[in-house]
């Protein structure tokens, strides 16, 4: 059990939590997740860890409103226990001093990029950080991400704030300048992943990215969340999830996240009516 400290609404459908989890939160590196299950009769999902603290015992999770566990988990207000919550898991970030490092994060990887950022502005590093949403509403960690980033530019597909165009626009610019350029960071949704390393790879530039298949156990068991990586099975939970992005087969992600959508909008309905006393 882990008792829920503080809840924030960031936009219209992403939380913020601020977890009591004293355990977690010191072992915790950048690139790690833990697995919650909200309630004893709800599901396992995976999220990243966005902050630790220490001295208060804390962790923060942010997460998008998606489907039925995410919204059980939504449900729970501030004070309420989580049934179960499993961390640290998977690889830490390799964090280097390497020079310029440009960080990007679309859509709620944007909270999630916010360790790796604040861990390579601490080694030394350069940090560029692209953000990129919808439009302005839906932007999340402008002021927590400018704190750590050397530069921080802002796209936003409609132009309501930012740059008119993808964080992709923004990168290719970047290299075009003739910036030198250590490593890139990419966290987000999965086509906003591949375009980033489509973007990087004829530059030879070193591309991270953070995979995000289905997960179960997490902890290597199951196969559930294995990916192909240069033309080898890796289960992500463990290896990962953090890959070389040039190596990732994106296509076969793509529709191995596509194979539940039905079973998954049954679940989402169901909980939405349970939770408005629809049914038992
Ligand atoms: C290592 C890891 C870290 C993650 N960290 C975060 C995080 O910090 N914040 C966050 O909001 N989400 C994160 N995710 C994704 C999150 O786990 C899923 O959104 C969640 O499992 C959805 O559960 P659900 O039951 O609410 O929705 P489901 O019913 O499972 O899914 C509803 C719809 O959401 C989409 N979806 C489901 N799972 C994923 C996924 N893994 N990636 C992308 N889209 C998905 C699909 O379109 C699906 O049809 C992470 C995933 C992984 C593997
Ligand atoms: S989720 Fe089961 S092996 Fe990774």
């Amino acid at each position: 059990m882990a008792r829920i400290i503080k809840k924030e609404l960031l936009n219209e459908n992403v939380s913020r939590l601020t977890v009591d989890a004293p355990h977690i939160a010191r072992a915790a590196r950048p690139g790690q997740f833990v697995v919650i299950i909200p309630r004893e009769d709800a599901e396992r999902i995976p999220l990243t860890i966005a902050d630790a603290d220490v001295a208060k015992g804390t962790i923060t999770i942010i997460f998008q409103i998606v489907g039925a566990t995410t919204t059980v988990l939504d449900s729970l207000p501030e004070g309420a226990e989580i049934a179960h919550l499993l961390g640290p898991l998977g690889t830490p970030s390799h964090i280097a001093k390497l020079g310029t490092v440009v960080v990007i994060g679309g859509g709620v990887g944007i909270a999630e990029i916010y360790p790796a950022v604040k861990a390579h502005k601490a080694i030394g590093n350069e940090v560029i950080t692209i953000i990129g949403a919808r439009n302005k509403e839906l932007l999340i960690y402008e002021k927590e991400l400018t704190a750590y980033s050397s530069r921080l530019v802002v796209t936003t597909d409609d132009g309501s704030a930012g740059r008119k165009g993808f964080v992709s626009d923004e990168l290719k610019d970047i290299i075009a300048s003739g910036k030198k350029i250590a490593e890139v960071v990419a966290v987000g949704p999965v086509p906003m992943m591949r375009v980033c390393c489509e973007t990087t790879k004829p530059h030879g530039i070193k591309t991270v990215v953070s995979l995000n298949p289905l997960m179960l156990d997490a902890t290597g068991m199951c196969g559930v969340c294995r990916v192909t990586v240069g033309g080898q099975i890796k289960f992500a939970c463990v290896e990962g999830p953090e890959f070389d992005g040039h190596q990732v087969d994106f296509a076969e992600l793509t529709a191995r996240l596509k194979g539940y959508k039905d079973v998954e909008k049954q679940a989402h309905d169901h909980v939405c009516r349970l939770l408005k006393g629809l049914e038992k």
